[in-house]
């Protein structure tokens, strides 16, 4: 862990100031997914970004999640621009301090639940039998106990969800980034994973960023951020 997280418990934790993202179809077309964004999360926030299709949300989480770069401005994470971070300790933040869910749950299928969770944990110390402890404890904490050797396509979707929410936080991240985590599920199921992913917020003090389609989602957030056509038109500020 890094250093003072327990007493700036309520600090900023990552803030992106002015991203633009312009993807670059072969030579001349230029696509502006985003065209300047701004705003912060704290520890322990709880932020819903809406927009229509193509508005930018997923490019945003991408960068948000330091899978992308911005073609310009900054996303700083812990007062530090992540473009200024080594490519290890990049690989770090992105391995250790945030955690991933996808609406199409991104598990591996022919790797079991516990193998899928404990992926996250190869770059950790410790035993293989510890890693694989930690799995079995962050399945049995998303109800999956009696699934630990399942692989997904022997897994409800619901269930794979969980095994997905498993691995994001297997870690203990200081953030859960989630595009569209129950766009593949039916209503009762993506309300137990939404509840699922809020109680980790609450208990845990992770910063949970959701993407969602759906306004009764987006109104369980402390905050919403619309974006549409690559800007916020609404919510940036807390
Ligand atoms: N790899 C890419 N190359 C070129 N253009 C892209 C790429 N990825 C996204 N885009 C374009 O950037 C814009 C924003 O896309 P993005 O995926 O962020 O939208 P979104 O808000 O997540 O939409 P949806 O709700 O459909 O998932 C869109 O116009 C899209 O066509
Ligand atoms: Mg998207």
């Amino acid at each position: 862990m890094s250093g003072g997280v327990a007493a700036d418990a309520s600090a900023l934790l990552l803030e992106a100031i002015d991203v633009v993202r312009t993807y670059r179809l072969g030579r001349d077309v230029e696509v502006p997914a985003l065209r300047g964004v701004s705003f912060q999360v704290d520890h322990g926030d709880y932020v819903a970004i809406v927009g229509s299709s193509g508005s930018g949300k997923s490019t945003l989480l991408n960068l948000l999640g330091v899978l992308d770069r911005p073609t310009s401005g900054q996303v700083r994470y812990d007062g530090r621009d992540v473009r200024e971070l080594p490519d290890a300790e990049l690989a770090r933040l992105r391995n250790q301090r945030i955690g991933f869910v996808f609406q199409s749950f991104h598990l591996l299928p022919r790797l079991t639940a516990v193998d899928n969770v404990i992926l996250p944990l190869v770059y950790r110390p410790g035993t293989k039998r510890e890693r694989r402890e930690r799995a079995e404890a962050a399945l049995a904490a998303v109800g999956l106990a009696d699934r630990m050797a399942h692989r997904p396509g022997e897994l409800s979707g619901g269930q794979q969800q969980r095994v997905a929410i498993a691995r994001a936080l297997v870690t203990e991240p200081a953030l859960v980034l989630a595009d569209e985590p129950t766009g593949n599920l039916d209503t009762t199921t993506g309300e137990d994973i939404m509840a699922l992913l809020e109680s980790i917020q609450a208990e845990q003090d992770t910063a949970l960023v959701v993407i969602t389609h759906e306004p009764e989602i987006a109104h369980r957030a402390a905050r919403t951020i619309v974006l549409r056509d690559g800007v916020i038109a609404d919510g940036s500020s807390p």
